[in-house]
């Protein structure tokens, strides 16, 4: 029997703290000078905080073009609305995976006032032939994000690809994402197959990780992975929770700016024209 060739650990960091929206106070995790993007994925925020004043500001009118949003809510809660007149609540437990396409302008407002607000935002590259596609929504409420349990102490919520058969909701052929919520008992094992070729990390977000060939990795560290087979984490001596995520990388020039994400120049400055004359 041949073993998978385990992915070494080829980065890793933390992120870095700053403020989004009206004065969300967040960790920016991937979008900052020291890992600009992971090709296909463009930014990974995480906020988490129980001072209102850290969140209550949310996220007032802003628009998005050339790439997908993707939402995941631990705690709280966080009413979307947008210009097309999609509205939503996205609770606990919630996932809205948006595809932007060629525009969408939305607000990400707290429903809450006050009490624990958590979650991820991740940002995905779409490839050229896609940027302008029609604006949609995948979006699933906690119960519709299946668990796996592969082995005693382990759970995996399953957002997108499949583990031990339980295949996540979500759908995106351009880059084949997955994305597990991982929760591991002391001392409990993971290992997933992710294709080789994808991009691919994992960031903890509660407890400490033991990964072959690292000291102990903390809440609050990226993992960015190397080639190989599959990934194998190891929980310390608390329960851990973090996230896998990993995609087929585009392999195309990318032209950012803001919440515009193309492919040129040219159509950074024709999506700023779109935008100012209203055609998103
Ligand atoms: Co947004």
């Amino acid at each position: 029997m041949n073993l998978p060739a385990l992915r070494p650990v080829a980065r890793r960091l933390r992120g870095m703290p700053t403020s989004d929206g009206a004065g969300v106070r967040l960790t920016r995790v991937i979008g900052t000078n020291q890992l600009p993007d992971l090709d296909p994925f463009l930014l990974l925020d995480e906020f988490g905080s129980e001072k209102p004043g850290d969140y209550i500001g949310g996220f007032p009118s802003h628009p998005h073009r050339g790439f997908e949003t993707v939402t995941y809510m631990l705690d709280g809660r966080m009413r979307h609305k947008d210009n097309h007149g999609n509205e939503g609540l996205l609770t606990p437990g919630s996932v809205q995976w948006m595809t932007a396409g060629r525009g969408i302008v939305h607000s990400e407002m707290p429903e809450q006032e006050q009490g624990l607000m958590r979650g991820f935002q991740l940002w995905v590259n779409l490839p050229a032939k896609d940027k302008m596609t029609t604006p949609q929504y995948q979006e699933f409420g906690a119960d519709r994000i299946p668990e796996a349990r592969p082995s005693d102490g382990v759970r995996v919520k399953v957002i997108a690809g499949t583990v031990d058969g339980v295949e996540g909701p979500v759908r995106q052929p351009a880059t084949a994402p997955t994305y597990l919520d991982i929760a591991l008992e002391p001392g409990k094992a993971f290992e997933h197959a992710v294709p080789s070729g994808h991009s691919a990390f994992a960031y903890v977000y509660e407890g400490v990780v033991n990964i072959e060939g690292e000291d102990v990795v903390p809440k609050g560290d990226l993992l960015v992975f190397g080639p190989g087979e599959a990934i194998r984490v190891t929980a310390g001596g608390a329960p851990v929770r973090m996230i896998l995520v990993a995609g087929r990388p585009l392999k195309e020039p990318v032209a950012r700016y803001g919440p515009f994400v193309m492919n040129t120049q040219a159509e950074i400055r024709q999506a700023f024209t779109d935008y100012q004359s209203g055609k998103f």
